[in-house]
């Protein structure tokens, strides 16, 4: 097992022990995408990435508690959203025979974001960074999955996630804004040191193996970001 830099990651969350539970990409099951195995494998490691969604909004709540109610709110709501999605992904895959715990998972989510000490960095890189790649991939698996025979329950999985995750990117984007309005050069240095250990924090975690998906411009515009945010987001992307 690697052994992660405690001040980028913090502790993993608790896992019962249905669970085998890694710290980087490499230690993962890793299918390729022909596999029959790697649809299986993807809807139970995104399972746990519902719960590492639930689990930092809850954080946010009980580690920011005086935080405006109204942000507390569209946290609460976030917090509900997640623990749908977690159910969702749950149906899919026992559907297709594999039970909870049968792949490995990776909390790198949860581990790098309770180690972010603002609010504002955590909206911007839980909200506003991962779950806007977030938004791409689910628009891309939209494509690919409805124009599979036999995945019409997946079409509609992600079809219900993606109204949900394109709201925590748009609340996020409202209330990083006000903060950076109020708190002026505080918010601005939070936001840029959180987004400097989250990207070194990825790299470990990640090593080469970042995918990137085109960018849903529409969404993204729908979900707050501005005409220079989307370009500045399609400009980081690999050149296939
Ligand atoms: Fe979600
Ligand atoms: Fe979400």
């Amino acid at each position: 097992m690697a052994v992660l830099d405690s001040e980028l990651f913090a502790e993993n969350p608790e896992r019962d022990p249905r669970f085998g539970v890694r710290d980087i990409w490499s230690e993962m099951a890793n299918f390729s995408p022909k596999d029959p195995e790697a649809t299986g494998e993807f809807l139970h490691r995104q399972m746990n990435e519902e719960i590492n969604g639930l689990e930092i909004s809850a954080r946010n709540l009980t580690d920011f508690p005086g935080a405006e109610w109204d942000l507390r709110m569209a946290i609460a709501r976030q917090c509900w959203d997640e623990a749908r999605h977690i159910e969702m992904f749950r149906r899919c895959f026992e559907k297709r025979g594999i039970r909870v715990g049968q792949y490995p998972v990776m909390n790198f989510q949860y581990r790098i974001l309770t180690r972010i000490d603002s609010l504002i960095g955590r909206l911007t890189v839980q909200n506003r960074s991962f779950e806007a790649a977030g938004i791409d991939a689910i628009q891309e698996a939209i494509l690919e999955s409805s124009a599979k025979a036999g995945e019409t329950d997946l079409a509609e999985l992600f079809d219900g996630q993606l109204a949900d995750e394109v709201q925590h990117v748009r609340y996020a984007n409202v209330w990083v804004d006000r903060m950076k309005r109020r708190e002026g050069s505080r918010a601005l240095l939070d936001l840029a040191r959180a987004v400097s250990a989250a990207n070194r924090a990825l790299r470990i975690v990640a090593g080469e193996s970042i995918t990137a998906h085109p960018i849903a411009e529409d969404l993204r515009r729908e979900a707050g970001f501005t005409d220079e945010e989307i370009e500045a987001a399609r400009a980081l992307l690999p050149t296939r």
